[in-house]
């Protein structure tokens, strides 16, 4: 029988650079992580999800693997990863660790050989094509900016890469690399592991042949996501996948990032016939958009959210999530860190917490961290921002609009260290941190929030003990309420004739939330709020001031 231990959990994820450092390089590290394992299992945590670690020459800081084996100096050794995983079990928590199967580093061994020459047995590792009339092999762009291929002098042919040109693609139609990467799977479930986070997967499968994308702007490189993304045939490859590594092991927790997944495949993905337990979509994260005045999207967000809600309802389950290491921070974008800093945390916390799935939390999230707003492209680090400064410029923009455009997009924002105190580099380390701290950790952090019971963590904590204490946010059935809202996102879920309403105000001004069915709500049925709230008999009708969050439960009499 497979254990189900991961619908009434919490999970967290660890950017290890930026989570603490412990031997003061500037750099967060795995020692650094089991310094802070009580206060993850004082806010509720019960698994946490750590992205890369491994050897990496750190072009995507990580998400570039040269030994899927062995442990980045930087972040220490093998024998701190079984200490980190043994203290956490201690705790009573789970490990989920990152696995990235869609590409290796250049300075991955594999790709030394294969790029060796033609003939090396390891050249189809990879893929390699000849150019077509002195130029790339296709129109494709890599999700970085510019194309996908890089050439190589030597054997005179193009790699593929997807993402940046030290990321070539490994070549899942060869049994060989399948083989290899599952047996490496393999080895991380037999060191006890207890699941992962599978990056990228929608993109390991090509369109057959490569074709051009149709190009009616007559562009240089063509936005190529469907020729990578969520191919048909991908399926072959995920079921082998399971069957093969964590299909023979029953307490294994997989949730993949499945960009480009819509919820009408979703049932291939998870569920009874999918092939892991939860999936990170992005219909609601991608629709940030810097360049809208309106700030967040709330009525394209309540729909994203509510098709995911309704189509896994009977079959499947959610993974919940508002922040990563790839987007700016939510308060910077969905929110008004400037006014309303705690009540817009507080609100969009409890909008999609309260929903049917597990819960994640990004570092830093539950204290209201902020975007970094860097100064100028020498603190950047990522090598999106990076790539996408150079393009931008060469095309003629200003150093100033590049620099704006950045500070409300660039991966970065969510990227500086931990906040913990108002010490010297926020007591994330004693040097200088690799990357820039963001200058509000005086203000912004663990310590202050932690001796405040009105904080953004203590209501995250009070978040996660009634998610997990009420039945009805485990189980209950998701309804959206007042559909046509541009400020209110209002759901409720029902169980057992008990209704839980969690009621949001998105926006910054008040807004005025009335009962749709009649049936009235008062005081005494209040189980969570971001404002003081006064007595009142039931009512039907809720004036909301910014932000406002509200969470009743009903018992039908
Ligand atoms: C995923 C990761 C991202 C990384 C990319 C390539 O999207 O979350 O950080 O850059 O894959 O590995
Ligand atoms: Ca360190």
């Amino acid at each position: 029988m497979k254990q189900i231990w991961w619908k009434n959990a919490v999970g967290y994820q660890i950017y290890p650079r930026s989570f603490q450092d412990s031997n003061n390089d500037g750099i967060g590290d795995l020692q650094g992580v089991i310094q802070r394992l009580d206060y993850l299992k004082d806010l509720g945590i019960d698994f946490i999800w750590m992205s890369p670690f491994y050897k990496s020459p750190l072009d995507d800081n990580g998400y570039d693997i040269s030994d899927y084996q062995d442990i980045l100096e930087d972040f220490g050794t093998l024998e701190d990863f079984d200490q980190l995983l043994k203290e956490i079990h201690k705790r009573n928590m789970k490990l989920l660790i990152d696995l990235v199967l869609n590409h290796t580093s250049d300075e991955h061994p594999w790709f030394i050989e294969s790029r060796s020459s033609k003939s090396n047995p390891k050249r189809d590792w990879y893929i390699w094509r000849d150019g077509k009339n002195g130029t790339e092999p296709n129109n494709w762009e890599s999700i970085f900016g510019g194309s996908a291929w890089e050439y190589d002098e030597k054997t005179d042919q193009y790699f593929l890469h997807v993402f940046s040109r030290r990321q070539p693609d490994l070549n899942w139609e060869n049994k060989e690399v399948r083989k290899a990467l599952f047996n490496m799977v393999n080895w991380w479930i037999d060191k006890g592991v207890d699941g992962f986070r599978i990056d990228a997967i929608s993109h390991i499968k090509k369109r057959p042949g490569l074709p051009d994308m149709p190009n009616p702007e007559g562009k240089r490189y063509v936005s190529s996501f469907d020729m990578h993304m969520n191919q048909q045939g991908i399926q072959e490859f995920l079921q082998q996948f399971k069957d093969e590594t964590y299909g023979k092991h029953d307490h294994i927790l997989t949730v993949g990032e499945a960009n480009g997944v819509s919820v009408h495949d979703a049932h291939h993905w998870v569920g009874k016939n999918g092939k892991m337990d939860m999936l990170f979509q992005f219909e609601h994260i991608d629709l940030w958009d810097y360049e809208s005045d309106q700030g967040m999207d709330i009525i394209g967000v309540k729909q994203a959210l509510t098709r995911w809600q309704k189509g896994l309802e009977k079959d499947g389950w959610n993974a919940l999530y508002i922040e990563n290491h790839d987007k700016p921070r939510i308060i910077s974008s969905w929110g008004n860190e400037k006014e309303y800093w705690r009540e817009s945390a507080t609100s969009l916390a409890t909008m999609y917490f309260l929903m049917k799935g597990t819960p994640f939390i990004y570092q830093g999230q539950e204290i209201g961290m902020t975007n970094g707003y860097y100064d100028s492209i020498q603190e950047y680090d990522d090598v999106a921002a990076i790539n996408f400064y150079n393009e931008k410029k060469a095309e003629g923009m200003s150093n100033e609009e590049i620099l704006f455009i950045l500070g409300k997009t660039s991966r970065d924002n969510s990227r500086t260290p931990m906040q913990w105190s108002n010490e010297k580099n926020a007591g994330f380390s004693t040097s200088k941190p690799w990357i820039k701290i963001n200058k509000n950790y005086v203000d912004i952090n663990v310590e202050n929030q932690l001796n405040d019971e009105n904080s953004i963590l203590n209501y995250y904590k009070k978040l996660i003990q009634i998610k997990k204490k009420h039945q009805i946010f485990l189980d209950g059935s998701y309804d959206l309420l007042l559909e046509n809202d541009k400020q209110i996102f209002a759901y409720k879920r029902s169980l057992d004739g008990q209704t839980a309403l969690i009621i949001t105000n998105l926006s910054n001004e008040n807004a005025l939330w009335t009962s749709e069915d009649g049936n009235t709500v008062s005081r005494e049925e209040l189980l969570l709020s971001n404002y003081h709230v006064e007595p009142h008999e039931g009512t039907e009708s809720i004036n909301l001031k910014p932000f406002e969050a509200r969470v009743y439960i009903i018992n039908k009499t």
